[in-house]
C-alpha cells in the first residue's frame, strides 16, 4: 500500500505518525529594513530540518548518533530526549552523518512536502551507507514513522528501525534487537504516559533556552490535520515531573523555558495543593524555580484558552508577552468545515481579553488558504481577520491534502493556482504587518537573552521578549545573559540593535 493510500487511524498497529519540527533560530544575516526577504520566521519552520548539536565528544569506546529533526517544537524536544536516552549506552551526538554509527531522522507528516523530504534524505543516506559506512544503522522516528509504519521499510529498505513519537524510551532495546538481528523493529504504540515515565529525569541542556513538553497529543480532529493520528490523544504530564525537568535545566544554566504541547493550553493535572491545575497555575509554579527568568508557552488552541491563563499573562512577570494562537481561517463557514470548534467572533473576543490583560502582547497565528470549498468571499474573511487582529508574526500555508483525514475526500478542492495566489496576497499583508510591528520597536530598549553568535564576526544573536531574533555587536561573555539592547533597525523577521 502506498503511503498516499494509507488511512490515518488512531489504531497504533495499523497507522503511524508524523512529527514536525523546529525552531531553528535564524541566526543568519541581520535583516535590515531595506534588505529583508519575507520568510516564515521565528520559531517554527516546519520544512527545514535541525541537526541536534553534539554534546559529548566521541571517545574511544563510544558510538555516535546523528539526529536530524524535521517539524515542530515537539520534535525538537523529542530529539534531545532521544540523545538523553542514548548517552548512557555510549552514543555521543555528532553534527554530521558521515561517520555516525546510527542516523535518526525525526520526521514530520504535517504537509505532503514535509513527509516527502524524508524519502529523499533516505536515498542520500543509502548511497552514503553503501559507499562509506556499511555498518551504519538507520532509524526513522516521529510522525512519518507513526503514520506510515512498516510501509517505510518497504519503500526504503535502508531503514532498520521505525519508531513512533511515544516509543523513544525503547530505543536502546530496539538497537539491541537490530544488532542481534532478532525481533520486531517497528514500535508505534501510543503510551504517552509510559514514555515520559521512562525517559531519564535529567536533561542535558544545550543552551540557554529550552523546550519542555508538558502536554502531548490532540483530541480536536481538525479535518485537515494528521496530528491526532500521529501523536495520539491529549495527555498532560504530572506537575512534579515537569518541575524536576525544569530544575535540571535551570541547574545547567538554562534561563528561558518554553512549555510546549500540541494544545498546550489544554494542560490539566493534579496540583500539589490537591486542586486541578491548568496551564496558568503550572506557569506560576515553574516561575518560582530559581535561575529561570523567562517563560513562554506554545501552541495554544482558541477553544482551550481560559481566563486563568489570560490573567497569568498580566500577573506573571516572567511570562513573556508573546502568544501564538492559530485561527487558520476567518470565515465561520470554513472554520466549521475545518471542525475548529470556534467561530471568528470567539477568537476576536479572546484576543480582546488577551490585549486587555497584556497590552504589549506580540500576537502570532497560523493560517491555511485553499481549504476545500473556500470561496473568494471566504478568503476575504481571512484577509479581514488579519486586518482586524494585526499580527506580529505568522505562519501561513497552502492547504495540503493529507491521506486519511476527512478533508482529503471533501468535494470542491481548490486549484493549486488559486491557493498560490491567495497565499501570496495573505503573506503580503502578514509580512507588512510584521515589518510594521518590528519597526514600532525602533528606539525602544528591549531585554535580549543572548543565545550565541550571529554569523558575522563580533555579532551576537538573541531573542527579545517578543521572540524576535535580535542582532547586535558585543563581547562573547554576554552569551547566556539577558542584556538591554536599543533597537536601531527592523526587518520582517528580525531586529538590529546596539547594546546599552
Ligand atoms: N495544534 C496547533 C498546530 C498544529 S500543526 C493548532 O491547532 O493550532 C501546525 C500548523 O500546521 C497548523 O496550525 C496549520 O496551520 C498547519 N497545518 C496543519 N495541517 C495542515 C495541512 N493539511 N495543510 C496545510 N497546513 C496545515
Ligand atoms: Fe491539528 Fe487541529 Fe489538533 Fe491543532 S488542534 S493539532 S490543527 S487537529
Ligand atoms: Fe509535524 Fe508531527 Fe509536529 S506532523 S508538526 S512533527 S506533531
Amino acid at each position: 500500500m502506498s503511503p498516499r493510500d494509507k488511512t490515518a487511524s488512531r489504531d497504533s498497529r495499523s497507522s503511524t505518525k508524523t512529527a514536525r519540527k523546529s525552531t531553528v533560530l535564524d541566526i543568519g544575516r541581520p535583516v535590515t529594513a531595506a534588505a529583508s526577504k519575507p520568510r516564515p520566521a521565528t520559531h517554527l519552520n516546519v520544512e527545514a530540518p535541525t541537526i541536534a548539536k553534539p554534546r559529548i565528544t566521541p571517545g574511544k569506546n563510544t558510538k555516535s548518533v546523528f539526529i536530524k529533526t524535521y517539524g515542530c517544537q515537539m520534535n525538537v524536544y523529542d530529539s534531545e530526549r532521544m540523545a538523553d536516552v542514548l548517552a548512557p549506552i555510549g552514543y555521543a551526538a555528532v553534527d554530521k552523518p558521515d561517520d555516525a554509527d546510527l542516523v535518526i531522522l525525526n520526521t514530520c507528516h504535517i504537509r505532503e512536502k514535509a513527509a516527502e523530504k524524508v524519502y529523499s534524505e533516505l536515498g542520500r543516506i543509502r548511497q552514503h551507507k553503501e559507499r562509506n559506512k556499511p555498518d551504519m544503522k538507520v532509524a526513522v522516528a516521529g510522525c512519518v514513522a507513526q503514520a506510515e509504519g512498516a510501509e517505510i521499510k518497504r519503500r526504503a529498505p535502508v531503514v532498520d528501525m521505525v519508531l513512533g513519537p511515544q516509543t523513544y524510551h525503547k530505543l536502546p532495546e530496539m538497537i539491541a534487537r537490530v544488532s542481534r538481528e532478532t525481533g520486531d523493529v517497528l514500535e508505534t504504540e501510543f503510551d504517552t504516559i509510559e514514555k515520559f515515565d521512562a525517559l531519564p529525569a535529567g536533561r542535558q541542556a544545550k543552551g540557554y533556552s529550552a523546550f519542555l513538553t508538558v502536554q502531548e497529543g490532540c483530541d480536536k480532529f481538525c479535518t485537515f490535520c494528521v496530528v491526532p493520528y500521529t501523536r495520539g490523544a491529549e495527555v498532560s504530564r504530572p506537575v512534579e515531573q515537569i518541575v524536576a525537568e525544569a530544575r535540571s535545566l535551570a541547574s545547567q544554566g538554562v534561563r528561558e523555558i518554553t512549555l510546549i504541547g500540541q494544545n498546550v493550553d489544554a494542560y490539566h493535572a493534579d496540583g500539589p495543593d490537591g486542586a486541578e491545575w491548568g496551564l496558568g497555575e503550572l506557569i506560576r509554579h515553574v516561575a518560582k524555580i530559581g535561575g529561570i527568568d523567562r517563560l513562554r508557552f506554545t501552541t495554544s488552541h482558541p477553544r482551550d484558552m481560559d481566563d486563568g491563563l489570560i490573567e497569568t499573562l498580566s500577573t506573571e512577570p516572567k511570562l513573556m508577552p508573546y502568544l501564538h494562537l492559530p485561527i487558520q481561517a476567518g470565515s465561520d463557514r470554513v472554520l466549521h468545515a475545518m471542525n475548529r470548534g470556534h467561530s471568528y467572533a470567539h477568537y476576536r473576543d479572546l484576543i480582546a481579553k488577551v490585549r486587555a490583560a497584556r497590552p504589549d502582547i506580540a500576537l502570532s497565528g497560523d493560517f491555511i488558504v485553499g481549504f476545500p470549498g473556500e470561496t473568494d468571499e471566504d478568503f476575504e474573511a481571512t484577509m479581514n481577520c488579519v486586518r482586524e487582529i494585526g499580527y506580529a508574526s505568522s505562519f501561513s500555508f497552502k492547504y495540503s491534502t493529507r491521506p486519511g483525514t476527512p478533508g482529503a475526500t471533501l468535494p470542491h478542492q481548490v486549484p493549486e493556482a488559486v491557493k498560490s495566489e491567495r497565499l501570496k496576497r495573505l503573506q503580503d499583508l502578514l509580512y507588512t504587518q510584521q515589518r510594521e510591528w518590528n519597526e514600532s520597536l525602533i528606539g525602544k530598549t528591549l531585554d535580549v537573552l543572548v543565545e550565541g553568535h550571529a554569523k558575522e564576526p563580533g555579532r551576537l544573536f538573541g531573542r527579545s521578549p517578543y521572540l524576535t531574533g535580535t542582532h547586535f555587536d558585543g563581547p562573547d561573555d554576554l552569551i547566556g545573559q539577558i542584556v538591554p539592547v536599543t533597537i536601531t533597525s527592523a526587518g520582517v523577521n528580525s531586529l538590529v540593535g546596539a547594546l546599552v
